[in-house]
């Protein structure tokens, strides 16, 4: 297995990431409860046993009660705060739906909604801080003078994007003292252009592809620690109901269970081993709050590394639902 680009930086992160999108029950304002915390706190616990150290949240999430939650939690277990990586997100503009109305990169948004996380996180300084979605009237010396201040400030350590193209990414970093860490982009056995991309160059059948080109070999090539959101397909290979669902989808959670039964594990670890078996160092960012799903991750590694080329191939082709160019 290669190398975690964030590894070659000296972040001391694990491969898997926790996702804390669901810390905080409803998407709404409401207060937060005591099942809140007390799930929250079960689902880190069990991916503290599973090693995982790395926890992904964003100001957005749960309105921020998802980091919120992290912040009690890590108050009333201090020791933890050494042991973990945090990671956050800036750039959107939530309406009163809760929706995002906007995006903003300005240097004053950064830099108050950095600080507001680290408030909520109830923390001196966050590990990684990235730039959520890619706003187009982004200016890269504005964002440049943010993260300068920021890191001065010694309130963020690396920086990253998400959602973000080679371009966007080339621009951005035109600015920037330091070399960007992270793109969190959605890939998955159910979301597969970051694959199709690759496969339908020079091809018509590709011109529907939604995924920036070149994308994945630019980040292998600058040292950039791809992470890959939603990698789970919200289960849709591993255990739910998809009785209602394409053909497709039938076919390939078949084959990802029959797979797991075969190698004595969890559907859950075939689907992240898919994607872990990739050259690129993917880390999943598994989004699950529930203390079984989650530990049923922990053998995502050691399946990538068993998973032959034909295997990943039969999962490949299959979920894709269609021969290969
Ligand atoms: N950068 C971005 O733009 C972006 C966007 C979205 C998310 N993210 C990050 O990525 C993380 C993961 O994203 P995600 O939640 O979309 O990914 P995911 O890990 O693919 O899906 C997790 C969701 O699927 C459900 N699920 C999984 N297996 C299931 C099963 N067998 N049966 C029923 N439900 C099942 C989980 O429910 P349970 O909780 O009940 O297990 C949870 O709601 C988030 O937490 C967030 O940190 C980033």
């Amino acid at each position: 297995m290669k190398v975690l680009p964030l590894k070659k930086r000296g972040v001391e992160t694990s491969r898997l990431v926790l996702g804390c999108m669901p810390f905080g029950g409803e998407w709404n304002k409401d207060p937060i409860t005591d099942q809140n915390i007390k799930d929250s706190e079960a689902a880190l616990d069990a991916a503290l046993e599973i090693g995982i150290n790395l926890l992904d949240t964003a100001n957005v999430y749960r309105w921020g009660k998802s980091e919120t939650i992290i912040g009690k939690i890590l108050k009333d277990r201090p020791a933890l705060r050494e042991q973990v990586i945090i990671q956050s997100k800036c750039g959107i503009r939530p309406g009163e739906n809760g929706l995002p109305t906007r995006f903003d990169f300005s240097k004053e948004h950064i830099i108050e909604a950095a600080e507001a996380s680290l408030k909520r996180l109830d923390l001196d300084y966050m590990d990684i801080l990235l730039l959520h979605r890619p706003d187009p009237l982004m200016d890269p010396e504005e964002v440049a003078e943010a993260f300068g201040k920021l890191k001065a400030q010694g309130k963020v350590r690396y920086f990253g994007v998400s959602n973000m193209n080679v371009s966007q990414m080339q621009f951005l970093q035109s600015a920037l003292p330091d070399e960007l860490a992270v793109n969190q982009l959605e890939i998955s056995l159910s979301h597969l252009d970051w694959l199709d991309q690759t496969i339908h160059v020079n091809q018509k059948a590709g011109q529907n592809v939604h995924f920036g080109e070149g994308l994945l070999e630019y980040c292998q090539l600058e040292n950039v620690q791809i992470q890959a959101w939603g990698p789970l397909s919200q289960g849709i290979f591993s255990g739910r109901d998809v009785s209602d669902r394409p053909e497709t989808v039938q076919n390939t959670a078949k084959l990802v269970k029959q797979m797991a039964d075969e190698k004595g594990t969890t559907p859950e670890a075939i689907v992240l081993g898919w994607i872990m078996k990739h050259p690129a160092a993917i880390q999943p960012v598994i989004g699950s709050i529930k203390p079984d799903r989650i530990k049923a991750c922990q053998d995502g590694e050691k399946q990538a590394e068993l998973m032959t080329r034909e295997e990943w191939y039969s999962l490949y082709t299959s979920s894709r639902g269609k021969p290969m160019p």
